[in-house]
């Protein structure tokens, strides 16, 4: 029996669903509702008994709740807590278990009794699993049941570990881990093949006796994933999909795992809309891209018989809506990504004065600048502006050790060759050596090893900078000092870096800075990155003339592309430049073939980007633009 819903805006979400401006504000609310809970209980004299989540999404859900422990006595001795799931095997004191990620997260830091506390046992012996989850089952039953469950959703559509198969009934169990959650967990582990495969996890069924049911989810990597969870059908591939059978059940979001959703996505599909330029853009390109069409040739029938009606009505006649979209697209096109000189650039993406720019790439890892923007980078030092390069981190994790070898006993035997006393580097590559004989998946190496690695892609990154045409006075490496902190500090703070960015930006005062805008990863070197870039210019904005005429672009990493709406520079590249941008990505070795961090994409990074390029320049021309060979995207921040 679908749920009634009343209301128009969430027509197609068939479970209950709030929005929340952002994560830090959503968890809090969570933390709220969890505290509220204890506390009527303790009121009661009874037991809160809490069915608690690891991963990425309850970290500040727990933090408040330790905030609350310890600002306002929130106790927690009533407290009884079963987790959804530990990997299996998996040593309870090993950095990556859920029993450390609990107690790091929580339990060290409230007055919760750890007798209270069940985790599944990643230790058991094979034939020891099936009757422990049996009892883990009853001791649930016995503490009086769930009161609250809270959930993540992994990126398979899994809650708990129950990944896509598990049955609505299935109980406390072994699992056997689905490949894109081992990816997802890669980074954890150090590789993928580090992660274990399998899982010790309650089921689908155990969570559903939960007395109330908070699933959360943010960020935009999420928003695929919440809208077939939220909007599907009930199905075993996703098996969040059963939460739509519970009347217990609430989805707790950010806006942006909350995109996707039809009411936040197209939302002319289900209630009027206030169409300002950018809406109509959007709702224009969905509706040419539904029908297959381009956007020239959509008819007032198309959008009547879409959901745009109230658009064509309110703006109509839709062919001057569609000339008017189609104008503002085919003005997101330029050659010139400094600008065109002598050209009326009232209708153009860049300012065509100075004619001669200083411009900035900002590259995350050396080797972003050439895979995400090669094209334009390449234009950009071709058309005569002055062109810089700043790498932001060494990227040394991303090295293979071998590598990190061959270049040692490269350095000793040319030292040889030239008769120098190498005995120093021989000692050291000997310990470098047994260094690595016994490293743990996922241990940092040692500064030796870390420098020779950074080097390593510094000697890539420069052979493609100057391949790109940058004279070696132009291309910096910042060695952003939070990078290497960030491998044995949890919490890291970015002044350093900030500062160290505001000494370059001043240095070479540019007119235009490229950063890569990628906030799919939120705890990513991106991520972090960018933060980085854009509190050192809202910094000198305060002080400095220059920076009032700087803008801003942004371009995405190797995986996403922006939405063609939101493109605001489209560069088009020639046959022969992506040509070159290829040969340039090829300058970086290390990440060639089978790099350290693949993501969750086989393809190579050079592929990656004449991929997404292609689709990109496919995309344009499907809406009616002429046919390129390559188009690469950006987005202008706008300061407030
Ligand atoms: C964790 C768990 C998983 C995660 C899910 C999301 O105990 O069972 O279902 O909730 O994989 O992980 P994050 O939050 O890291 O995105």
């Amino acid at each position: 029996m679908p749920r009634l819903n009343l209301l128009e805006e969430t027509r197609f979400e068939k479970l209950p669903v709030s929005v929340f401006p952002d994560e830090n504000t959503a968890s809090r609310h969570v933390a709220q509702r969890i505290a509220n809970l204890i506390k009527e209980k303790q009121a009661n004299g009874q037991q809160a008994v809490l069915g608690l989540a690891t991963g990425a999404t309850p970290v500040k859900v727990y933090a408040e709740l330790v905030r609350m422990h310890r600002e306002e006595g929130l106790s927690f001795k009533n407290v009884v807590t079963f987790n959804l799931d530990e990997y299996y095997p998996m040593e309870p004191t090993a950095a990556q278990s859920y029993v450390t990620f609990m107690k790091e997260q929580l339990f060290n830091h409230v007055d919760i009794d750890m007798n209270n506390v069940n985790i599944p046992d990643g230790t058991l012996p094979l034939d020891k699993v099936a009757e422990y989850c049996l009892n883990y089952e009853q001791k649930i039953i016995a503490s009086g049941g769930l009161d609250l469950q809270i959930l993540g959703i992994g990126r398979t559509g899994h809650i708990g570990f129950n990944e896509p198969g598990s049955a609505p009934n299935s109980g406390t169990r072994l699992v056997t881990l689905n490949d894109l959650t081992r990816r997802d967990a890669s980074r954890d582990f150090g590789g993928k093949n580090n992660v274990p495969v399998k899982a010790i996890t309650m089921g689908i069924g155990t969570i559903f006796q939960a007395r109330d049911i908070i699933l959360m989810a943010w960020n935009k990597k999420k928003a695929s994933i919440i809208k077939k969870a939220v909007e599907g059908e009930i199905s075993s591939d996703v098996p969040a999909t059963y939460l739509q059978l519970s009347d217990k059940v609430e989805f707790i979001l950010d806006e942006e795992a909350a995109s996707e959703l039809t009411r936040f996505d197209t939302p002319w599909l289900v209630k009027d809309c206030v169409w300002d330029g950018q809406m109509t853009k959007k709702a224009v390109i969905w509706l040419a891209n539904k029908l297959n069409k381009p956007i020239l040739k959509l008819t007032l029938e198309d959008y009547n018989s879409n959901g745009m009606a109230q658009l064509a009505t309110e703006f109509g006649p839709v062919y001057d809506i569609n000339i008017d979209v189609f104008n503002k697209i085919q003005h997101t096109i330029t050659g010139w990504p400094g600008g065109k000189p002598n050209a009326d650039d009232s209708q153009r993406p860049e300012r065509a004065l100075p004619a001669k720019k200083r411009s900035i790439i900002f590259s995350p890892h050396p080797d972003d600048d050439v895979i995400s923007m090669g094209g334009t980078f390449i234009r950009l030092a071709d058309q005569g502006h002055e062109v810089h390069v700043a790498y932001q981190t060494s990227g040394n994790t991303a090295v293979w050790d071998e590598d990190a070898l061959r270049f040692v006993e490269f350095a000793i035997d040319f030292g040889k060759s030239q008769n120098q006393d190498v005995q120093e580097m021989e000692n050291l590559y000997q310990s470098m050596r047994e260094f690595l004989k016994d490293k743990k998946p996922n241990q940092a190496d040692t500064l030796e090893i870390r420098t020779v690695k950074g080097l390593i892609r510094k000697g890539e990154a420069i052979a493609g900078a100057r391949f790109a045409g940058l004279p070696d006075e132009h291309i910096h490496f910042m060695d952003l000092p939070f990078y290497d902190k960030g491998k044995v500090q949890k919490v890291v703070d970015y002044e350093d870096d900030i500062v160290q960015t505001m000494e370059l930006l001043k240095k070479v005062k540019p007119h235009q800075v490229f950063a890569a805008g990628d906030f799919a990863d939120p705890h990513g070197t991106h991520k972090v990155c960018f933060d980085i870039i854009l509190q050192a210019l809202t910094r000198l904005r305060e002080t400095e003339d220059w920076v009032a005429d700087c803008w801003l672009w942004l371009y995405r990493g190797a995986w996403h592309e922006f939405e063609i709406y939101e493109i605001e520079m489209a560069v088009p590249l020639s046959p022969q430049e992506v040509e070159r941008k290829r040969l340039a990505i090829f300058k970086h070795q290390s990440q060639k073939d089978r790099p350290v961090f693949p993501g969750d994409d086989a393809r190579e990074f050079w592929v990656r980007a004449e991929d997404r390029t292609s689709e990109t320049a496919r995309a344009y021309n499907q809406l009616g633009f002429a046919e390129y060979e390559a188009i690469e995207a950006f987005v202008r921040w706008k300061f407030d």
